[in-house]
């Protein structure tokens, strides 16, 4: 019997590789880079890494299942086998000497005023990072109001070198530098503007973040001085902005994005945070404020929504026992919440970096002559 062997070259392989599109950066796997270790075996086995630029993608197994059907689709293939990976893309100048290197992209998450959710969005996003298997730190930068501590429910106590450097505890994964280490309980923290944006300067640069895909700035609330400051001397890669859906706190939510374009930091989108109630008793969703605050503000400053998250009393409860509700409980609406707008904002990363037009390469980060006040920890 004769066979007609059929000869599968790479080309072929690529060529039909090249009919999947990343939606959101609008070009196909291969020209991306994704599609690396191709190789072809006599039998027609087709294996390849498709190396995306998240592990967060919220695409990710469409785009693989995509990439299967392609390369099975071309003559002669008998068995694909596709290895999903990632690397995580970077803000530039990052190896460039600049501050916080090793860190990949750094995430403030602002809002306008307090009490809207910044720190429980922040923690949780950390986490739904970190169990997409990102690596992940948290700066707390609010001096005064530190909540990363108990929200992550971190024990430990930072270490320090013989040369001052600060070495973060780690819970659930996640790097966690905050005042509330610093400080004791009782103690309040009453320091003047220069005092606190030297500080947090300190947490930029004594302390040892070592590699990490995403650090997420808990940002002090509102656009006063400190916060503008302190967005002109962390290196920033873009910003997510919390609000509520009530409309004065969307006033505020301008500022907050005014503040950012004023430094020139690209705003990665807006989170609607405690959109409805959830309720325990019934699990009917109530909208207590008017709905879609969030969405109309950021349709009206041109910025991507990234999405709503619930008001759910779990998420409060979780927060306050050190046990965020993207550990405790991913499938609830909140937890879900949490674990979509993460993907989005690493999707908005990616499309950052892809475009090549972070400002961040114009800055020039110079720190302010302030007194040196080094970091101690508590004895
Ligand atoms: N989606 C939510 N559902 C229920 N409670 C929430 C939610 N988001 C935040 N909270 C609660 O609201 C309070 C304020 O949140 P917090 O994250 O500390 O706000 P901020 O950092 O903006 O001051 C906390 O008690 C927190 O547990
Ligand atoms: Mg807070």
């Amino acid at each position: 019997m004769y066979f007609l062997k059929l000869m599968i070259t790479e080309e072929s392989i690529l060529q039909s590789l090249r009919s999947v599109q990343d939606p959101d950066l609008h070009k196909d796997i291969v020209s991306l880079g994704f599609v690396q270790n191709l190789a072809i075996t006599s039998q027609g086995a087709v294996d390849f890494d498709l190396v995306l630029t998240t592990p967060a993608c919220p695409v990710k197994d469409i785009l693989r299942d995509s990439a299967v059907a392609a390369v099975k689709s071309v003559a002669g293939v008998t068995a694909v086998d596709v290895r999903l990976s990632a690397k995580v893309t970077s803000r530039p100048g990052m190896d460039k000497g600049q501050l916080l290197q090793g860190v990949k992209n750094v995430i403030a998450v602002a809002s306008g005023k307090g009490g809207v959710g910044k720190s429980t969005v922040t923690a949780n996003l950390a986490c739904a990072l970190v169990r997409q298997g990102a690596r992940v730190g948290i700066l707390d930068a609010d001096i005064y109001g530190p909540s990363q501590g108990m929200m992550l429910g971190v024990t430990e106590e930072p270490e320090m070198d013989s040369e001052k450097r600060v070495y973060p505890p780690v819970a659930r994964r996640i790097k966690v530098i905050s005042m509330s280490m610093f400080t004791d309980d009782e103690a309040p923290v009453v320091w003047r503007g220069p005092m606190v944006s030297q500080m947090v300067q300190n947490f930029v640069r004594q302390v040892e973040w070592g590699e990490l895909d995403y650090l997420l700035i808990d940002m002090p609330p509102g656009t006063g001085d400190i916060q503008l400051t302190l967005t002109q001397q962390a290196p920033i890669t873009g910003a997510v902005i919390v609000t509520t859906p009530q409309d004065v706190a969307l006033m505020d939510v301008k500022r907050g994005i005014k503040m950012f374009e004023k430094v020139s930091v690209p705003v990665l989108g807006v989170i609607e945070n405690m959109s409805g109630f959830i309720c325990d008793g019934c699990g009917k969703r109530h909208d207590i404020f008017r709905k879609d605050g969030g969405l109309r503000i950021a349709r009206s400053m041109g910025l991507p929504f990234l999405g709503t998250v619930p008001l759910e009393p779990a998420v409060a409860l979780c927060g306050d026992q050190g046990d965020p509700i993207v550990f405790r409980d991913p499938t609830s609406d909140s937890g879900k919440a949490f674990l979509e707008i993460a993907g989005r904002v690493a999707q908005e990363l990616s499309v950052l970096h892809s475009q090549g037009n972070d400002l961040l390469t114009e800055f020039n980060y110079t720190w302010s002559e302030l007194p040196e006040m080094v970091l101690e920890t508590k004895s």
